[in-house]
């Protein structure tokens, strides 16, 4: 029954390992994050999450900003091995108190809690057995689902299982980029069937600890188009898409994994015996558990050229690809539209109920001037890019009911240390100070017009895209 629109929600993302610090402080175990950083080599600054933003201490302030942004919502993760410092069996009572004391802080504030339970910091006790290509890290991961959705499920309404199954299988297994640092495709096709099985699995526990709740994964998807219109570079294009996107979005609406990319995988050797051997009977059938929502991941699209034929039998590239000045400090490029592109085509093809954009931003390094203010107009030119991109997808009836700037605030960007800068909060590493940039301000300003409907007609009140049919 349709009950009228819901209003847009902006907000903000973190995750654990990337802000919060006390890596071993309050009982908490160690985990895969904290054992690749200390690895000599594997950062490239040299540098860890043993402090990173210290959040762990300073949450109120924390929270206090994203009061001064006026965010609605913050998305957050939780560090496993804090909560279950053997990744199994006994709790940690300090540990899980330390998220009880955020979510009340949160609330208290006026800032829904959106909670990621897997943000990549797996405990490393149980990396010691394997991790995730083996199917009991499935089990530990529904166990320690259950322990926090019952600590915090009376006030968390909002769960996202897993953030990018993609990077944790293939940066972290085949590539050997993120932690653990493994190098094997049949670990990386193992850990993501892992990953998208313990989701499925993880859904009705959620939802018995955390009543009305809304449910959901986050992937991070990438558009991908050819770079001409040879046969040879569609077929670069289908399998970039197969690899990143199909392979995932496909078995969570129940489609099971495409076939295409199964024969090619098999054809790679990526399998013993070219075959899915550790699919069960019913994993197809748990991982298509229904959800609320969709969290999407966007930053970039993917210009695709196939190295099957050499470039000079090819055919001309059509898709100029632009130089540097369109491109953030990461290198990645600036493409607003793909975010346009993504989200209809995840509406269009597999229909969830509800999208979310959980992470959207940009990595630029400006620095206090001065008079110490923070002046990252490129940020605040990217946002009103991206957001601009999502409201027409909204226009053409793309469910979509929040968005998350990745990250409110500058922090360890995993395997590039702390050389990237994409927070809306500048960060001071050595003193711990907080400002806020100027693309916060305009951040707040833009979510203030939302409320008011008196900067921004644009923005304001409900998108028309979405329909609200749950309570209220
Ligand atoms: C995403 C991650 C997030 C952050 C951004 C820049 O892939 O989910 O933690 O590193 O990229």
């Amino acid at each position: 029954m349709v009950k009228g629109a819901q209003r847009m929600l902006w907000g903000a993302a973190t995750s654990s390992y990337q802000i919060e610090g006390a890596w071993n402080e309050d009982g908490k175990g160690e985990s895969i994050w904290d054992r690749y950083a200390h690895t000599p080599g594997r950062i490239k600054d040299g540098k860890t999450g043993d402090v990173a933003c210290d959040h762990y201490h300073r949450y109120k302030e924390d929270v206090a900003l994203m009061k001064r942004i006026g965010l609605d919502a913050y998305r957050f993760s939780i560090a496993w091995p804090r909560v279950l410092p053997e990744g199994r069996g006994a709790t940690n009572a300090r540990g899980l108190d330390f998220y009880d004391r955020l979510v009340d802080e949160l609330l208290a504030n006026d800032v829904l809690p959106f909670v990621t339970l897997y943000h990549w910091d797996l405990p490393q006790a149980l990396q010691d057995r394997g991790g995730w290509p083996q199917r009991e890290t499935v089990a530990a991961f529904v166990e320690y689902t259950d322990v926090v959705t019952k600590a915090l499920g009376d006030r968390v309404k909002h769960w996202i299982t897993h953030n990018e199954p993609w990077c944790a299988a293939v940066l972290g297994q085949l590539i050997g980029v993120h932690a653990p640092g493994a190098r094997d495709a049949e670990s990386a096709l193992r850990t993501a069937h892992h990953l998208l099985l313990s989701h499925g699995a993880a859904v009705p526990v959620i939802r018995a600890n955390s009543p009305d709740a809304e449910v959901g994964i986050t992937l991070n998807l990438i558009p991908a188009v050819p770079a001409s219109g040879s046969a040879a570079d569609y077929d670069a294009c289908r399998q970039y898409d197969g690899h990143i996107n199909r392979w995932f979005l496909d078995p969570l609406y129940g489609r099971d994994y495409p076939s295409d990319m199964v024969r090619d995988y098999g054809r790679k050797g990526y399998m013993p015996d070219g075959e899915l051997v550790f699919v069960e009977a019913d994993d197809y059938r748990t991982i298509a558990a229904p959800c609320d929502f969709l969290g999407i991941n966007y930053y970039m699209r993917e210009i695709c050229r196939s190295d099957d034929v050499a470039e000079e039998e090819n055919l001309p590239r059509e898709i100029p690809v632009p130089g540097s000045e369109l491109r953030t400090d990461i290198g990645w490029e600036i493409y607003s539209e793909g975010l346009f592109d993504i989200l209809y085509r995840v509406h269009a093809t597999y229909r969830p109920p509800k999208l979310y954009i959980t992470e959207n931003g940009c990595s630029y390094g400006d620095a206090p001037d001065a008079d110490g203010r923070v002046r990252d107009e490129r940020r605040i030119a990217y946002l009103r890019d991206h957001f601009a991109a999502a409201r027409r997808a909204a226009e053409q009836g793309v469910p979509l009911a929040g968005y998350f700037v990745w990250s409110l605030m500058d922090n360890f960007e995993w395997g590039e240390g702390y050389t990237q800068r994409f927070g809306l909060v500048w960060i001071d590493y050595e003193t711990g100070e907080r400002i806020l940039k100027d693309s916060a301000y305009w951040y707040a300003d833009f979510i203030e017009g939302t409320r008011t409907a008196l900067t921004s007609t644009l923005f304001s009140g409900a998108w028309p895209g979405y329909v609200h049919n749950g309570a209220g």
